[in-house]
């Protein structure tokens, strides 16, 4: 089975809670899912491979490591992704961005894909799925599928809140892929929403209502 990692972290209950808060702008709220993406990306990228370079520093001639980032590949699920895609790329900035675009059809709650425009994907790329709201697990199953159907096999899925139902969904389809998430809500309401959540990300983020 894949890591799961709950960051269970003050810093990061500090901003999400007024993330959750519906008085929180859209300003606010863009800014604080890219400080969350950047410190939750500090402990997903833990397992990136480095390689042994030499550095001459004013001193001496000594061993360093660098990341490959152009082997990392970010795939935003369109469009609440894209609300965390700048926190990753900051950190790092060399790497490849794949576009995904799915929606929950309101109906059967099942994912159907609009757009899709990826990288070249090899063995060897790192794979970090961003989507801040693991609902369902269906338009993240989704997306996982298209990215294991493009090469992709080292895979990190990035959330800021999580269902449960939506990680055991997730984790039974995909137990390979590693999953980083900010906090675990309560559950799903009838309507496939967080609770408590913070409402629907994308129109908090582009202000759509
Ligand atoms: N997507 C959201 O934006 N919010 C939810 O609560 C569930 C899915």
């Amino acid at each position: 089975m894949g890591k799961l990692f709950v960051a269970d972290h003050p810093l990061i209950k500090h901003k999400v809670s007024i993330m959750r808060n519906k008085e929180t702008g859209p300003k606010e709220f863009r800014e604080l899912l890219n400080e969350i993406t950047l410190l939750l990306t500090y402990e997903a990228a833990r397992g990136l491979p480095t390689s042994e370079i030499d550095v001459d520093t004013p001193i001496i001639r000594t061993k360093g490591e660098m990341v490959d980032d152009k082997k990392v590949t970010i795939v935003p699920i369109l469009r609440a992704g894209l609300g965390m895609l700048d926190g990753v790329l900051s950190l790092v900035p060399n790497a490849g961005v794949g576009f995904l675009g799915v929606f929950r059809d309101p109906e059967s709650l099942k994912a159907v894909e609009y757009y899709v425009k990826f990288p070249q994907l090899t063995d060897n790329h790192q794979i970090f799925v961003l989507d801040p709201m693991l609902a369902t697990g269906h338009s993240m199953n989704y997306a996982l599928d298209v990215v294991k159907s493009k090469g992709g096999k080292n895979i990190t899925v990035m959330c800021l809140l999580a269902a449960p139902e939506g990680i055991k969904v997730v984790q039974d389809a995909h137990p390979d892929v590693d999953i980083f998430i900010a906090e675990v809500d309560e559950k799903l309401n009838d309507h496939a929403y967080i609770i408590p959540g913070l409402g629907d990300a994308g129109d908090r983020l582009y202000r759509t209502k």
